[in-house]
């Protein structure tokens, strides 16, 4: 099993052409060991969404490569990419994106139907439990709480223990003491099992739970930072909008 959980080498994607061209990602090389929680930060427009879509298989670099748990994905049909993200790849949208009308166990199993296997029941209440929503599992998502949600998302999103899960701004919606809830719980899930986790995120807080944060400066990676704190990240952030206002 390869060590490395997510690569991505020279990944660029442009959009448009001629005078219209936006290079939203200009080659980047990044590799996510696994086990890992890394932030990805940047100015809007930045290209931190298009990274994500492209690591996940939901949009197709231009050029470059990714590897997902070691294998080359990037040249797979549709549907192989659609069972690399049901199997290997976890979501977290900032939106959730629950069905509304299945309870919180019946949205966290989900993937497992919607790939025509059996339901893991135990691994399903484990996961509710890890989350802290154990007492609420047979609720609907209009009766629970934003980061209620944002938690039952995230449970959904480990139930095949992927090999890397993405968040893109799990906590935007959210306010402080809520979002600390969900970091928490993205935090564990790599420090208790071992899990990877890139998540992309505007908040020097949120970033100070990872591990590591990268940013990205017009489509290029533009700097890291080990063992981040709010104050460093803040620091940091205030110097990059300097450099894309200049
Ligand atoms: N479908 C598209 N067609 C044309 N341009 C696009 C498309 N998607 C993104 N872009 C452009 O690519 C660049 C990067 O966009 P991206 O959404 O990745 O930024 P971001 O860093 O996620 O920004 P934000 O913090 O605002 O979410 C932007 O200039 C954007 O306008
Ligand atoms: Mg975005």
């Amino acid at each position: 099993m390869s060590d490395t959980a997510l690569e991505v080498q020279d990944l660029t994607r442009t959009y448009g052409s001629g005078d219209n061209t936006v290079a939203a990602l200009a080659g980047i090389d990044l590799a996510f060991r696994r086990g890992t929680f890394t932030a990805v930060m940047g100015p809007s427009g930045s290209g931190k969404s298009t990274f994500l879509s492209c690591a996940a298989g939901l949009d197709r670099p231009t050029r470059g490569r990714v590897l997902v748990g070691g294998t080359d994905v990037t040249d797979w049909d549709e549907e192989r990419r659609t069972r690399l993200r049901r199997e290997r790849i976890g979501f977290v949208f900032q939106g959730f994106h629950l069905l509304p009308y299945l309870s919180a166990v019946e949205n966290v199993g989900l993937p497992s139907r919607l790939a025509g296997k059996r339901v893991d029941r135990e691994r399903v209440r484990q996961l509710l439990d890890r989350v802290g929503l154990a007492d609420r599992a047979h609720h609907l998502p209009g009766s629970l709480s934003g980061g209620q949600q944002q938690r039952v998302a995230i449970a959904r999103a480990l139930l095949t223990a992927p090999d890397v899960l993405l968040a893109d701004e799990p906590t935007g919606a959210l306010d402080s003491a809520t979002a600390r809830q969900v970091l928490g719980v993205l935090r564990g899930s790599v420090a208790d099992l071992g899990q990877t986790v890139v998540m992309v995120t505007h908040d020097p807080v949120a970033a100070s739970y990872a591990d590591e944060v990268v940013f990205l400066v017009d489509g290029r990676v533009a700097g890291r930072m080990a063992h981040p704190t709010a104050d460093a990240v803040a620091g940091q952030m205030a110097h990059l909008d300097e450099l894309v206002s200049a």
